[in-house]
């Protein structure tokens, strides 16, 4: 892989070149995990199939899932490749039950992760000698340090900020003059209200490029941000099971979802019932194979992410659309199967709401009820008790019009919603778990 300066040959090779590398790297990827991770090849062994009946890329199909679930049961270091000596770092998801989900690299592994989140920053406009102010979390997440070791590869001057201290990132920001910020989206609108809380205008700020990622994000929730900002937001995807940030990045010329960087991780699209590959174009759920990776070999890693493969257009890979939502952060409310990003998208249409909200589920008797707390924007910060009401009549309509539910909508003051420094949390359910 380059370093950095201009594309990697193969980000424009052709579907056929691609190909044929992805099943030469697919091979080494299924027997390297056959070979050196009991629990592997136990299960290949228990689904009948064995590394050499992968003739073709499409034979991937054949072979089983891996889950969450089996990096539990493994916990923490079962899953390995390679003898722990080799492996030069690790990172964790917290998880919001259980134990972590802990993941290791060698160091290829890094070498290959920092090139792709180089090539990623590149794809987003940024060049060598850009000043790179991360603001994604340092530590087991994988957002802080993926970016910054990509952000040293392109040969970017890097600000390791990390998450938290708001004021304070405004404060650097207004005096080291970043060109490129990597931080949530909804980070990002939280550094702007503190810009605006201090009186200064985000616009005229020195950022031009904001990398965010980590999270959904809406096409209106981009469009605020850029407004805010006055500069280009683009989506980067990635997981820890599978790397970290940089699986996927969009192109600053097309904007049109994020490319999967094919060459080293291999994507199907599955319908999340049945386990069946879905074509192209097909909303379903991600999976993907790692194609490099030897600390931690992933094979058909079930990602819970839904969204749809796209044909390519800045690069010669394929394309995923903008994630809709995790399948297990679909709320089904009276029958109706909503996620939060739908009920963000009606907030971003209301011209007075701003995107920063908490939707709380609860039960009442057999009925499911939702509430919606949003704030105003904070240039309407003070506006009167009738036009709080008009707004919040008409976030409850379009919401009732487009997504089908009746909700609760309750405007809280300007900074009532509260705000996380990381990825942010949307939903509340309180309904009793039957
Ligand atoms: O969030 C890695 C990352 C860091 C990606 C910084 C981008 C930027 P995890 O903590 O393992 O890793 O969470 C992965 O976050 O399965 C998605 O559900 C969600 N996610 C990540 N990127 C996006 C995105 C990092 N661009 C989980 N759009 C994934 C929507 C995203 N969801």
């Amino acid at each position: 892989m380059s370093t950095a300066i201009g594309l990697d040959a193969i980000e424009n090779a052709s579907r056929d070149e691609i190909a044929a590398l992805q099943l030469q790297r697919m091979r080494w990827s299924l027997q390297h995990a056959y070979d050196n991770v009991a629990h592997y090849r136990a299960k290949f062994d228990a689904a009948g199939v064995h590394p050499d009946d992968l003739r073709e890329l499409k034979d991937l199909a054949r072979f089983p899932f891996t889950t969450k679930q089996d990096l539990r049961e493994t916990y923490p270091f079962g899953m390995f490749a390679v003898p722990r000596e080799k492996v030069v770092r690790v990172h964790a998801s917290s998880g919001t039950t259980g134990k972590p989900t802990v993941v290791g690299y060698t160091q290829k592994d890094i070498d290959t992760w920092s090139g792709l989140v180089a090539r990623s920053i590149y794809a987003s406009g940024g060049r060598p000698g850009h000043k790179l102010h991360v603001s994604y979390g340092y530590g087991l997440f994988t957002g802080g340090l993926g970016a910054h070791y990509g952000g040293e590869k392109l040969g970017c001057t890097v600000i390791p900020f990390g998450g938290g201290q708001t004021e304070r990132q405004v404060q650097l920001i207004l005096d080291f003059e970043p060109d490129i910020i990597m931080v949530t989206p909804s980070y990002m609108l939280a550094i702007g209200d503190e810009f605006v809380r201090q009186g200064l205008d985000p616009a005229k700020c020195s950022l031009s490029i904001g990398i965010h990622g980590a999270e959904p994000w809406t096409h209106q929730m981009r469009a605020e941000i850029e407004r805010r900002f006055d500069m280009q937001a683009v989506d980067i995807y990635g997981l820890s099971e599978v790397m970290g940030p940089g699986v996927a990045n969009e192109c600053a010329e097309s904007k049109d979802g994020p490319v999967v960087w094919e060459d080293h991780f291999y994507p199907e699209i599955i319908d999340p019932n049945t386990g069946a590959v879905l074509p192209d174009g097909e909303l379903g759920e991600l999976v993907f194979t790692s194609l490099t990776k030897e600390a931690l070999p992933v094979v058909r890693y079930r990602t819970r992410d839904l969204t749809r493969l796209l044909p390519p257009t800045s690069r010669s890979m394929r394309r995923m659309s903008k994630i809709t939502g995790r399948s297990d952060d679909m709320l089904i409310i009276r029958g109706v199967n909503v996620f939060p990003s739908q009920i963000e998208e009606q907030i971003l249409k209301t011209p007075k709401l701003s995107p920063h909200y908490l939707i709380e589920v609860a039960r009442d008797g057999h009925m499911d009820t939702v509430a919606v707390n949003v704030e105003m924007k904070p240039e309407f910060a003070t506006a009167t008790a009738a036009e709080k009401e008009y707004a919040a009549h008409e976030l409850a309509h379009h919401i009732k019009s487009y997504i089908g539910i009746s909700t609760h909508i309750r405007i809280v003051e300007v900074g009532g919603v509260e705000r996380s420094v990381g990825k942010a949390k949307r939903v509340i359910d309180r309904r009793p778990k039957d």
